[in-house]
């Protein structure tokens, strides 16, 4: 990032102009989209800290604000801001694992439809140092609703051994080069995790990969224990291309096979089909496998299923010796308040991790697909990770991480909205708002920083999370979706007070060293 002008606002915070700034698009939707081609893209750029006793503040704003920097200075006495916001880093919660997306076949054929120039800005806007630096990359395993066929690595019928098994076209010539291309910009090794939408039919009880249906027979039956194996040859075949996989869920949204005639991928579990699974074929053949360091999230499904889906599971100590998280996604979180869902199960098994698998704005058919520039979308995600984190999730996976201005390809038409949308006709991409939202947290909050303590002044209706990073810096969080007139201070004893204000409808990210 180049800092090209520096002026000093009346309040003695310093704005720094960019070179590098966001090119917006305001198509009528409430914000803009920040336009990128194979020459050009806003960055936000490496944030190193500010000197001692300064603290650096990234905006992004329903007005056009797109992560600008500003710099101030810590006081010795209060502002006499009615709100104070104290942190208290001796209340320590847990620790942050890392934030990222999923490469679909569809975000993939997305990503591929660029030239190479426009591909490389659009995996370096989410993995290099210089983009928002993503460390988790969920993976289907085979097709998905966002996959332009239906298939699996395994559609031999009858093929218990798996000598059939093989990866498609999907994986060799699309998913895995964009996945060694994210690596290879990355700073760090990228923590992959894959999910299987459905088995192949001949394992099923329908003999379809859609619609309700589950295994064949009874865990630690053949159909469970090859279902279990897949899994294995999985990690073999990528493994092949030099990818190795941190993590596992047990299945994408078992009760939609379970429970409903899914018009798409789908394979039902119980918790005590999934329990009994676990314990005697997916967790035996992973620990015995060349993988038995792979991390295993149980559920994958709606947090509405918490905590009794971790309950049934994690009560029987034959699975539970084999699991190591819970994954869970953000639909109908509405009637899933955080603290019942989340903390409750976090208090119950403290020693299993949380861990958001997927998210997206635009799957209500209220209020559906792409929508160009929404900040309420950005909103949504800041809200619900703020939400998640401060009821001790880990991390945060935000669902493809490229879609068609349609929000496809989709073969059901169960389009969604994505952070990055792409317009091949011209070769360019729109980073939406939501894209935004996950960089306040994915490019600040890196793994191992842990969330502390806070309190306020007074009742509040901004958003806040506080974290501790592991070179003792402080990342303080405000998501403002009110109305409320007001400003703040942040108390930090090390150092002092910093006044802020965060800006109608905004999202900020305060910096600074404890050191
Ligand atoms: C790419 O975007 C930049 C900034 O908007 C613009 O100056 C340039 O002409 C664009 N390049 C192409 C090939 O359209
Ligand atoms: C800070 O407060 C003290 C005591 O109220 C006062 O004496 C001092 O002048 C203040 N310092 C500044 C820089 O305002
Ligand atoms: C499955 O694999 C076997 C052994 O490699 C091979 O002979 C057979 O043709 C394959 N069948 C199909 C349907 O691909
Ligand atoms: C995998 O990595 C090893 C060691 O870094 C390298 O020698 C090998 O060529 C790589 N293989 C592939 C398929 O990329
Ligand atoms: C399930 O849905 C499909 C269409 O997606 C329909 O053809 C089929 O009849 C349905 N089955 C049941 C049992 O409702
Ligand atoms: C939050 O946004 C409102 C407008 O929606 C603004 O009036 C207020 O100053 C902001 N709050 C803070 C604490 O800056």
């Amino acid at each position: 990032m180049r800092e090209t002008v520096l002026f000093i606002l009346l309040t003695g915070v310093i704005a720094i102009a960019r070179a590098d700034d966001c090119q917006p698009l305001n198509v009528g939707h409430g914000s803009v989209v920040c336009v990128c081609n194979a020459t050009y893209c806003d960055s936000v750029g490496r944030t190193g800290l500010p000197d001692p006793g300064q603290f650096l503040s990234y905006v992004s704003s329903k007005t056009g604000s797109r992560l600008v920097k500003s710099r101030g200075q810590f006081q010795k006495n209060s502002t006499g801001a009615a709100l104070r916001i104290t942190l208290n880093p001796s209340q320590k919660y847990q620790r942050i694992k890392g934030f990222g997306g999923a490469m679909t076949d569809a975000a993939a054929m997305n990503i591929l439809s660029l030239s190479s120039g426009a591909q490389d800005q659009l995996l370096r806007q989410y993995f290099s140092p210089d983009g928002i630096e993503y460390r988790f990359v969920r993976v289907p395993m085979a097709s998905c609703d966002f996959s332009t066929r239906l298939y699996t690595y395994a559609d031999t019928p009858d093929d218990y051994s798996l000598q059939n098994f093989t990866l498609t076209e999907e994986d060799i010539h699309m998913k895995i080069p964009l996945l060694q291309r994210a690596q290879a910009l990355s700073a760090q090794p990228l923590n992959l995790f894959a999910s299987a939408w459905s088995a192949p039919a001949w394992l099923k009880t329908n003999g379809a990969l859609i619609g309700k249906g589950s295994l064949k027979g009874k865990p630690g039956g053949k159909e469970h224990k090859t279902w279990a194996q897949y899994y294995i040859r999985f990690l073999e075949e990528y493994g092949k291309y030099n990818l190795s996989f941190w993590g596992l869920t047990s299945g994408n949204e078992p009760t939609a096979g379970e429970m409903t005639n899914y018009s798409f991928q789908a394979l039902g579990f119980t918790p005590e089909t999934q329990r009994d699974w676990i314990a005697l074929d997916l967790g035996p053949e992973l620990h015995s496998s060349s993988f038995p360091q792979t991390r295993l999230m149980i559920l994958d499904d709606n947090r509405l299923l918490l905590p009794h889906w971790a309950q049934v599971v994690l009560s029987e100590v034959q699975a539970a010796r084999y699991v190591h998280g819970i994954g869970f996604h953000w639909y109908l979180n509405n009637l899933a308040p955080p603290d019942v869902t989340l903390t409750a199960t976090h208090h119950l098994y403290p020693e299993y991790f949380l861990f958001a698998t997927e998210a997206c704005s635009g799957w209500n058919p209220l209020d559906r697909g792409v929508r160009l520039g929404s900040w309420d979308r950005a909103e949504d995600y800041a809200h619900d990770i703020i939400q998640d984190l401060n009821n001790y999730v880990t991390g945060w996976t935000d669902w493809n991480l490229a879609l068609n201005q349609d929000g496809g390809p989709n073969w059901v038409k169960n389009f969604v909205d994505s952070p990055i949308i792409v317009d091949p006709s011209k070769d360019v991409f729109y980073k939406q708002p939501t894209f935004y939202s996950m960089a306040h947290f994915s490019k600040f909050l890196w793994e191992g920083s842990q969330r502390v303590g806070v309190s306020y002044s007074q009742h509040t209706s901004l958003e806040i999370s506080v974290y501790i990073r592991p070179d003792a810096s402080a990342v303080l969080i405000v998501l403002n979706r009110s109305e409320e007139e007001m400003q703040f201070e942040v108390w930090d004893q090390t150092l002092g007070f910093l006044s802020e204000r965060a800006p109608a409808h905004s999202i900020l990210t305060l910096l600074w060293s404890r050191r």
